[in-house]
C-alpha cells in the first residue's frame, strides 16, 4: 500500500509485467508493463485499434492473458481473481445496465449500500430525478453517468472508465472529472481511457499512450492530487509530453 512516510516512495498496489494477449493466434498486445498506485489516475490514450480497451479488459480479468502478469499488492492474480478487485465501466455502457430502474441499477454494484450512499452518488452524477427511470430510458450521457455511478458504488480497489466522457457535454464532463479525482483520494486506482486531451488534463495524474498493442510513451501530468501528491515532474518538463488535442499520438522511446 501506499507509505505514510512522504520521504518514502510510493510502492506500487499494481504491477503489470509482460503481458500478452491474442485473439486466436493475432498477438494484439505485446509485452506491457506498467505499475499503479492507489491515487494513481492514469489516461490510457491511442488510436482506434491500440489495444487500450484489450488491456483494460486484461486488466479487469475480462480477458486472459496469453503471457506476462498481473499482481497486486505483490501477489499474482488469476483473471477470477481480478474481477473481484477491478470494476470496469465499458465503452458501451448499454451492455452493463440490467436493472429495471435506475436506483436498483445501483443496488447491483452494493445490494448492502445504504439509501443515503445511493442518494449521494445518483446527487453527484445528477440522476437523482431519474431514479425510478428505467436505464435504458436514460439518455446516451445520462447512462454513461450512471454506470460511472454504480462503478463509485462498487468499493473496488481499481476503477477503470473506457471512454467514459465520449457522450458527455462540458459541464458533466467536469463532474465526471471531479468524481473520477475523489475516487482516487479514496487511495483507489483509476484508468481512464479517453481521446479528450482537457479531460486528460484535468483529470488524470499520468498517462500512457499506446500504439500497436504496445506502450510506447508514459509521462507524468500536472494534476496535484493523489496521497502521493503533486507529481514530481511538472509538465513542462515532461521528457515526453502529450500530443496536442487533435494531434495523433506518435510512437517515441517509453519513458521510465
Ligand atoms: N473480440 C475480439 N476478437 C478479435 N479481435 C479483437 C477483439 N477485440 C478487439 N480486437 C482487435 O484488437 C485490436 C485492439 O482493439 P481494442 O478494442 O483494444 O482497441 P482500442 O484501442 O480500444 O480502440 P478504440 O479507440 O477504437 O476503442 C484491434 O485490432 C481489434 O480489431
Ligand atoms: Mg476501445
Amino acid at each position: 500500500m501506499v507509505g505514510d512516510d512522504p520521504g518514502t516512495p510510493c510502492r506500487p498496489d499494481l504491477e503489470v509485467q509482460g503481458l500478452c494477449c491474442k485473439f486466436k493466434k493475432r498477438t494484439v498486445l505485446g509485452d506491457v508493463s506498467l505499475s499503479a498506485s492507489g491515487g494513481d489516475v492514469i489516461g490510457v490514450l491511442g488510436e482506434n485499434g491500440a489495444g487500450k480497451t484489450t488491456l483494460m479488459r486484461c486488466l479487469a480479468g475480462l480477458l486472459k492473458e496469453r503471457g506476462g502478469r498481473i499482481c497486486i499488492g505483490g501477489e499474482r492474480m488469476k483473471p477470477r481473481q481480478r474481477t473481484e478487485q477491478h470494476y470496469m465501466i465499458m465503452q458501451d455502457v448499454g451492455h452493463q445496465l440490467f436493472a429495471e430502474s435506475v436506483w436498483d441499477e445501483c443496488l447491483l454494484s452494493d445490494d448492502e449500500a445504504p439509501e443515503e450512499a445511493v442518494e449521494n452518488v445518483l446527487k453527484e452524477a445528477s440522476l437523482l430525478e431519474f431514479r425510478d427511470s428505467h436505464p435504458m430510458a436514460l439518455s446516451g450521457g445520462q447512462k454513461q453517468r450512471l454506470a460511472i455511478a454504480t462503478g463509485v458504488l462498487s468499493d473496488k480497489k481499481v476503477l477503470i472508465f473506457d471512454e467514459p466522457t465520449s457522450g458527455l457535454d462540458y459541464f458533466n464532463m467536469l463532474r465526471v472529472s471531479d468524481i473520477i479525482k475523489r475516487l482516487a483520494g479514496e487511495g483507489r486506482i483509476v484508468f481512464v481511457v479517453t481521446h479528450d486531451m482537457e479531460f486528460l488534463e484535468a483529470t488524470c495524474s499520468r498517462g500512457i499512450i499506446m500504439d500497436k498493442g504496445a506502450i510506447v510513451k508514459q509521462s507524468l501530468l500536472a494534476t496535484p492530487h493523489g496521497p502521493c501528491g503533486p507529481p514530481a515532474v511538472p509538465r513542462d518538463a515532461c521528457a515526453a509530453p502529450f500530443p496536442g488535442r487533435n494531434e495523433p499520438a506518435q510512437a517515441g522511446p517509453v519513458r521510465e
